[in-house]
């Protein structure tokens, strides 16, 4: 298990949003009331930059900037067309007050 570095979580307020990158990888990272997700931050129609999209922090959906998808960041599904597919999630976590990405290898 491979931990990514994204940030001090002082630095991701609730209802915001920021982008690490691993490589060609890129991860949206959401703080929706205090709990944290990330997702990849592609989106599965045509790999639009979903934390480019509007943030409903709310309803814990973000919006793709390309043709406006709505995909749930809780579980990286998608609520409306044109994406179809899920969007791969990885788990969070809070160590020494810095936030964690979890990657699988
Ligand atoms: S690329 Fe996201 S809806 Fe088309």
């Amino acid at each position: 298990m491979r931990r990514l570095d994204v940030c001090a979580l002082a630095e991701l307020p609730d209802g915001s949003a920021l982008v690490v990158r691993d490589g060609l990888l890129a991860i949206g990272v959401y703080n929706l009331g205090g709990e944290l997700y990330a997702l990849e931050d592609r989106c599965s129609h045509d790999d639009g930059p979903l934390a480019e999209g509007e943030l409903d922090a709310e309803a814990g959906v973000a919006v793709c900037p390309r043709h406006g998808a709505r995909i749930d960041i809780r579980s990286g599904r998608p609520l409306t067309l044109p994406a179809v597919l899920p969007v791969e999630t990885f788990p969070v976590r809070i160590e020494d007050g810095r936030v964690l990405v979890e990657l699988d290898a």
